[in-house]
């Protein structure tokens, strides 16, 4: 069976559109129709015209499309592919800290279930947070969740003042200062791109902070020949299409070993898995419409609200 033909098949067969994250492997990254971050990926759900979206990321994401695009199919390669930040907000523990904050705006990180999007007021990602931020009237105080390491950098960003749910990526939560100044002191002309999702450990050493997206652009337009990498290491696949002349580092976590720092909810699409779910029509998003209603209205005045 030649998977990547055959999925080429079914795709055109279904008039499906395969949407991938950038920290999915690179097999999928490049069989998808479109990579990118959050961003990017709900924007093209939102405006795509194919009957099937399949969505290679996470299962935020793919609600994400389903709530933007109601009216199409939306398959998920493995229904376990979650999120760490995601687990570390529940709908009803958000609405008690919503309720114990009555004035304040509630941005939350795209990063949730979208019953945590129903109960927020904006949504952002990582790439537009800091953008939106600014839009807020300053008199107004801000209630940030899931992640606090992000929360906390656009804080001190933004100069505002934000009350942060304890939430983390268990991914950028692994990082480690002392490998990073081993790798730096190894390669010295080496730049360091971190996400906001690191814990200041790192951040502190970053030479550029920020989304998926920014750091892309960082290490390929920027004057540099070697960077080392603090987000989830799958990213690299694009950096080194984009630029083959130059070197990419993953830093490690704190055992010394890169692989540690794969996300291991993205890890759960596969080649095959993404094959079966064009085969089997499923699993399917499902959302009931009460909920999907709630839920797009943050997530519209984030488009909105960003460029
Ligand atoms: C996303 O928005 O896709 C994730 O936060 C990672 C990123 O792009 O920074």
């Amino acid at each position: 069976l030649d998977l990547e033909a055959e999925i080429q098949r079914l795709k055109k067969e279904k008039n499906a559109i395969i949407l991938a994250h950038y920290y999915q492997d690179g097999e999928i990254q490049d069989l998808a129709d479109f990579v990118g971050d959050s961003l990017d990926l709900s924007r093209k759900a939102a405006e795509t015209d194919a009957d099937v979206i399949v969505f290679c990321g996470v299962r935020f994401m793919a609600e994400v499309a389903k709530i933007l695009s109601p009216n199409k199919t939306v398959l998920l390669p493995d229904s376990k592919a979650g999120c760490s930040l995601e687990d570390s907000c529940q709908p009803e523990p958000f609405r008690k800290f919503r309720e114990q904050h009555p004035d304040h705006v509630s941005i939350t990180y795209i990063n949730c279930s979208a019953e945590v999007k129903a109960a927020s007021d904006i949504i952002v990602t990582s790439s537009n947070a800091a953008e939106i931020i600014d839009q807020i009237p300053l008199d107004k105080p801000i209630l940030w969740a899931p992640d606090r390491h992000l929360g906390s950098y656009l804080a001190k960003k933004t100069g505002r003042d934000m009350t942060l749910w304890n939430g983390s990526c268990i991914v950028h939560e692994q990082f480690s200062e002392r490998e990073l100044i081993r790798l730096k002191t190894q390669n010295p002309d080496a730049k360091i791109a971190a996400h906001p999702e690191c814990h200041e450990g790192i951040l502190k050493h970053a030479d550029h902070i920020g989304s998926t997206r920014a750091i892309l652009e960082y290490v390929i337009n920027g004057p540099d020949q070697k960077y080392l990498i603090a987000t989830e290491p799958h990213i690299i696949h694009q950096m080194e299409k984009a630029a083959p002349h130059k070197e990419f580092i993953p830093v490690p976590g704190a055992d010394g070993s890169c692989a540690c720092n794969n996300c291991p909810f993205m890890e759960l699409n596969t080649l095959e898995k993404l094959y079966l779910c064009l085969v089997n029509n499923g699993p399917q998003i499902v959302m009931p419409e009460d909920l999907r209603v709630a839920a797009v209205k943050p997530l519209e005045r984030m488009l909105e609200m960003s460029k």
